[in-house]
Parts: C-alpha cells; sequence; structure tokens
C-alpha cells in the first residue's frame, strides 16, 4: 500500500492511520491534563511498552494486578491513538499517560499543570533495528524495504513520528524545569532497581523494599514476555503477524552491530552528530 494510504500527516509528521484519527488528534489537542497525571514520552521503539508495565503498579502502591487483567494500550494509554478518547475519561487517578508526540505538539492544558513527565531515550542505532523488525511483523505501516532504505527515511524524517533528533531535541525544553525526569532504556537494562528508585523519588512516591521488586521482578523482559496483557498475542495476526517477528523481540542493547555495516554505521553517526550539534545533549552511547 502506499505511505499515504497508510499515514496521515499532522503537523509535518507522518502517522499510522490505523491507530490515530481525526477525532483522536482532536481529542489530544483538547486534553485536559490533571497535575498528578503522570507522562512517559518517547520515540517509538525506546521503551514504551515498559513504562506501561512499571507505572501503574508504581502510581497504585505496588498492585500487579492492572498489569496482568487489562492490555497495555488500556492501562497506560496513548494520548494520540484512537484508544484515548474510549478509554482516559475513565481512567483512575493518579492516571498513567504515553506519547510519540513532540514537545510542540502538546495541548494548551498541558503547558498549565504541573503532571510530570518521563522521557525515555534509546540509542537511535537500536531504535531503528527494533523498528525495522516492527515494520516487517505489523501490516499497518508500509515494508522498510531494505534497511538501508529503511535507514535513509529515518534519517531524513520520512518514517512515521519523524526525526528522532527533532524529537529528543523538543523535550529538553527548559520550560520543562523539575517537572521532566530523563531516564535511558539502557539504564533500565542495567539496573531496573535503580530507575525505579529514581522514578518513586522524582514522583515523590515510596514503595516498600518488597513490593519495589515484585514490580521489578514483573518488568523483566522474560516475564513480560510471557504476559499477554503486554506482549501484544492478543493482537489478531493480520494486523500485527507474531510469526514475523515478536513485539517483545530480543530486548538488548547494541543488537544495531549486527545490522549496520562501516560504511552505514559511520554515515548514521554523522547524520545524528550533525542534527545534535549545538544542542548540548549529550548519551552514553555518544563514546561508543
Ligand atoms: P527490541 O525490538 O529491540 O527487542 P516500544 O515499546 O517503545 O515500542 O519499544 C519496544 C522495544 O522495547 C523492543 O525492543 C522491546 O523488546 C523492548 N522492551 C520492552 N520491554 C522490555 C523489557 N522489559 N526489557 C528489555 N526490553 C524491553
Amino acid at each position: 500500500m502506499a505511505d499515504s494510504e497508510l499515514n496521515l500527516v499532522y503537523h509535518g509528521i507522518l502517522l499510522p492511520k490505523v491507530i490515530h484519527s481525526e477525532e483522536s488528534l482532536k481529542y489530544l489537542q483538547n486534553f485536559q491534563f490533571k497535575d498528578d497525571d503522570v507522562f512517559a514520552v518517547t520515540y517509538p521503539k525506546s521503551g514504551t511498552t515498559w513504562m506501561q508495565e512499571i507505572l501503574p503498579p508504581l502510581l497504585n502502591g505496588g498492585d500487579l494486578s492492572s498489569v496482568e487483567t487489562i492490555p497495555n494500550w488500556d492501562r497506560a494509554p496513548w494520548l494520540e491513538e484512537t484508544r484515548a478518547p474510549v478509554v482516559l475519561d475513565k481512567l483512575p487517578s493518579p492516571r498513567a499517560i504515553v506519547s510519540h508526540m513532540q514537545y510542540n505538539l502538546m495541548p494548551s492544558s498541558f503547558f498549565k499543570s504541573k503532571a510530570k513527565v518521563i522521557y525515555v531515550a534509546r540509542n537511535p542505532k537500536d531504535v531503528i533495528v527494533s523498528s525495522y523488525h516492527f515494520h516487517k511483523m505489523v501490516t499497518f505501516l508500509e515494508d522498510p524495504g531494505t534497511f538501508e532504505e529503511f535507514t535513509d527515511k529515518f534519517l531524513s524524517g520520512k518514517n512515521v513520528f519523524g526525526m528522532w533528533t527533532d524529537h529528543v531535541k523538543s523535550w529538553r525544553n527548559p520550560e520543562l524545569g523539575d517537572r521532566i525526569l530523563y531516564i535511558t532504556y539502557e539504564e533500565m537494562l542495567q539496573d531496573l532497581r535503580e530507575v525505579l528508585g529514581r522514578i518513586l523519588k522524582f514522583l515523590g512516591r515510596e514503595l516498600s523494599a518488597e513490593a519495589l521488586d515484585r514490580v521489578v521482578n514483573h518488568g523483566t523482559f522474560k516475564n513480560m514476555k510471557t504476559n499477554k496483557m503486554s506482549n501484544y498475542s492478543l493482537v489478531p495476526d493480520d494486523f500485527m503477524d507474531n510469526k514475523k517477528s515478536h513485539f517483545l523481540r530480543k530486548g538488548v542493547a547494541g543488537d544495531w552491530k549486527n545490522h549496520f555495516s562501516p560504511e552505514l554505521d559511520a554515515k548514521f553517526t554523522a547524520v545524528i552528530q550533525e542534527e545534535m550539534k549545538g544542542s548540548n545533549i549529550r548519551f552514553p552511547w555518544d563514546e561508543e
């Protein structure tokens, strides 16, 4: 299918039509944030589903029942997607909400509210690898072509959700002050318990050591992979074909090394460096 049949354009950014509609984007624009909402923002394939797994129990005293009985997309809904108008207003507070939108596309209520934001970044080389395999398994995204072709689109923002660099830079806006916590997917992989402790402190919340252990254990890749409320096995095959790949695919850092030639690596690094120039944003993977 042609790109235009699969995607709509919202403020210059391609969004998949199946999960975004005029109605859902209007809902986003008119959405009223509450001060106790917790908002996790990611560029796609950077750990969104992981945040949907760990945030609800962190916000409800460690109760895992929602994670065991409610699909991730209804438990911590995407603000911009078609499920939002159906489920968000009925969610009990404090609500965990996720989004792939850039900062400048937030509704006006966001800027007036005290809702806290957690921004999760991931090495863009692993983001694109994850995204490439995801494009192969879902029918609502265009065929990615070769990995090199897919990389060219990613580097020029002609992919869904636009430029990774624009996304990352937009959420570094100083106006956010101490309303935002920056974490990385790689830190979560390295020491989930430590990151969850940081999130709790940021949110001004506490959990007993036992409850925190349970959330950490529940949020491991192995356990999420077998949780049908989080592994997307509830989605029909003609939408997301689990025989081609799995949503919870590898869950590692550095898989890009199995996909990038030295030439592609040099090109990718040069474009990202150029785009990030002058931003003063440094990530651990920049030193690799
Ligand atoms: P891979 O495709 O590299 O395995 P998102 O939810 O933002 O779309 O991100 C999906 C990526 O996060 C996938 O990466 C998925 O496996 C990974 N992921 C989700 N939960 C994880 C966990 N508990 N541990 C490690 N990786 C996880």
